[in-house]
């Protein structure tokens, strides 16, 4: 039996890694996770899996300490790193499935619309998830209709691009924000150019926007890293806060966020009893990540973008289906960072002993 664990990652990342070139990501902690469970990790990409071949050409990390290609046996466990996925790799993954190949995170990107009629479902997390619907004229006087703050973003987005802002002020008075310029206007005469293209993209979502608590003046959401573990269980990996650069209303790290221990923002305000925050904060996460197992059994790593209501209540902003981890390193949580390297190895480690169990 071969105790390679496959790591299906990216082109980009694999180019990089075969030429030594350093990213953000840090193979060398599954190189550290594996070795601590007996496995070794092989990376390869979807373009590399042959259905029918039971062999692979995957990097594998050589005594040198440089990564090689090698041909072996494939694995029968793999950690999906990959992203966009075409309909022939989607074929590909249900045949490798049908092998007896089990993929865990067989999909690492969700229409945030989807995730959220996954989860509205469920009465207990329906209060936390702000009013969102799918971008059209009708949907958008509704919404006019029902909140002060409104936002509009791609139902796929990442890193916090190309969502726009509006803030009532008064009446039929709205104010548009969007990368950094404002415009106020009126919603009963022509609306501006941008909010037209906005609204009648289909690809674009409607959502309340949650009045987030402030450090500093700017508004912060937490990171929350879940993940399946070595039984098999769902557990919090880490959690990190991300500040919105000063005038932002998206505080993702790749639009000029910053990284903060929880601790450090909610010691800022002594009012708050910040381990009970804390502990909301981790029942609710691995509230969402049950929810949405039951609709997606191979989901085993989330990263969750939890907001907080001024009064500390937890509010979902978006489930991330492969969570970049690099935030926990940006705020200098050197062992939550690792953590989310080692948690899913050690998840794989239990699926490898389950299925040798044939259970
Ligand atoms: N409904 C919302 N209420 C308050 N802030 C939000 C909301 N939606 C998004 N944001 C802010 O914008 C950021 C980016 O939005 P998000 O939905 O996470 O998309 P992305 O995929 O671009 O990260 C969030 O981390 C949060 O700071
Ligand atoms: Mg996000």
């Amino acid at each position: 039996m071969s105790n390679y664990l496959g790591i299906l990652i990216t082109s980009y990342l694999y180019n990089k890694t075969r030429k030594q070139i350093p990213t953000h990501e840090c193979l060398s902690f599954y190189e550290d996770a594996c070795n601590e469970y007996g496995l070794t990790p092989c990376f390869f990409r979807i373009s590399d899996i042959e259905v029918r071949d039971k062999n692979i050409k995957a990097l594998v990390k050589m005594e040198n300490g440089e990564y090689s290609l090698k041909k072996l046996t494939k694995p029968t466990v793999i950690h999906n790193r990959g992203l966009g996925f075409q309909k022939k790799d989607q074929n590909k993954i249900e045949l490798l499935q049908r092998e007896g190949v089990i993929i865990f995170n067989e999909c690492t990107r969700y229409q945030k619309i989807d995730i959220h009629n996954f989860l509205i479902k469920n009465k207990k997390i329906s209060q936390h998830l702000p009013e969102t619907h799918p971008a059209n004229t009708n949907n958008f006087y509704h919404m006019l209709k029902r909140h002060k703050e409104i936002l509009i973003k791609p139902n796929n987005g990442t890193l916090g691009k190309g969502i726009i802002k509006l803030t009532q002020k008064n009446n039929d008075m709205w104010l548009l924000m969007s990368m950094g310029k404002e415009q106020l206007f009126s919603v009963k005469r022509k609306w501006p150019k941008e909010l037209e293209t906005f609204i009648s993209n289909s690809a674009n979502i409607i959502q309340q926007r949650i009045s987030l608590a402030t450090y500093q003046g700017n508004p912060f959401d937490i990171r929350v890293s879940v993940q399946k573990n070595r039984y098999g269980e769902w557990q919090i990996s880490g959690m990190v806060a991300k500040v919105a650069k000063k005038g932002m209303f998206v505080t993702n790290v790749a639009s000029g966020g910053k990284c903060y221990l929880l601790e450090t923002i909610l010691n800022n305000d002594r009012s708050i009893d910040e381990n009970k925050v804390k502990k909301d904060i981790e029942k609710f996460s691995l509230l969402i990540a049950d929810q949405l197992s039951t609709e997606l059994p191979t989901l085993a790593d989330v990263g969750l973008d939890v907001g907080l209501t001024k009064e500390d209540f937890p509010m979902l902003i978006e489930c991330n289906a492969r969570d970049q981890r690099y935030s926990f390193k940006e705020a200098g949580l050197y062992n939550e960072w690792k953590e989310t390297y080692f948690t899913p190895v050690g998840y794989a480690k239990y699926l490898m002993e389950k299925k040798d169990k044939g259970s």
